[in-house]
């Protein structure tokens, strides 16, 4: 993917780049319908914090990432307020389209979207 000898975090841009899409993604996520409820009690500000951290640590980028696995981090909402594939479906749609959106080449939208793929099972408990 790209240059083999660089991150993916660095061929994408590194930490502007990263802040920038961290804060369109979730501009993108709270106008989805089908997703924005189970942000309703969240504090957004922490949680950009959190998901650049642990963006960052999965392309490659300093690890600063001090949150919960993903299996803990979304059980409550898998047993209490059903999230399910459709939902992470959504999600993944949104950070497809951040990423090419921001001028991400595809080749590296796809190496991000199969990191987050391979995460399905464990954010969805399963
Ligand atoms: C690849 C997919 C996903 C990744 C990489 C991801 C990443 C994260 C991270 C890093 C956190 C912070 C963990 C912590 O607080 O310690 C988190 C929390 C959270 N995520 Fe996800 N997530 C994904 C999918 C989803 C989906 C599909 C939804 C719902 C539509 C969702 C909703 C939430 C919510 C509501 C929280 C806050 C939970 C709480 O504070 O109790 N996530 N996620």
């Amino acid at each position: 993917m790209g240059d083999p000898d660089k991150s993916v975090y660095a061929q994408i841009g590194g930490e502007p780049a990263m802040d920038a899409a961290v804060k369109l993604f979730y501009e993108k996520v709270l106008a989805d319908a089908h997703i924005a409820r189970f942000f309703d009690q969240i504090d957004m500000d922490r949680q950009l914090k959190k998901q650049k951290r642990f963006l960052t640590m999965v392309t490659g980028g300093p690890n600063r990432y001090t949150g919960r696995s993903m299996r803990a981090a979304h059980r409550k909402l898998v047993e209490k307020q059903g999230l399910d594939d459709s939902h992470f479906d959504h999600v993944a749609m949104h950070l497809e389209a951040t990423l090419t959106e921001l001028g991400v080449p595809a080749e590296l939208v796809s190496a991000v979207m199969e990191k987050a793929g391979g995460l399905r099972d464990d954010v969805l408990n399963r």
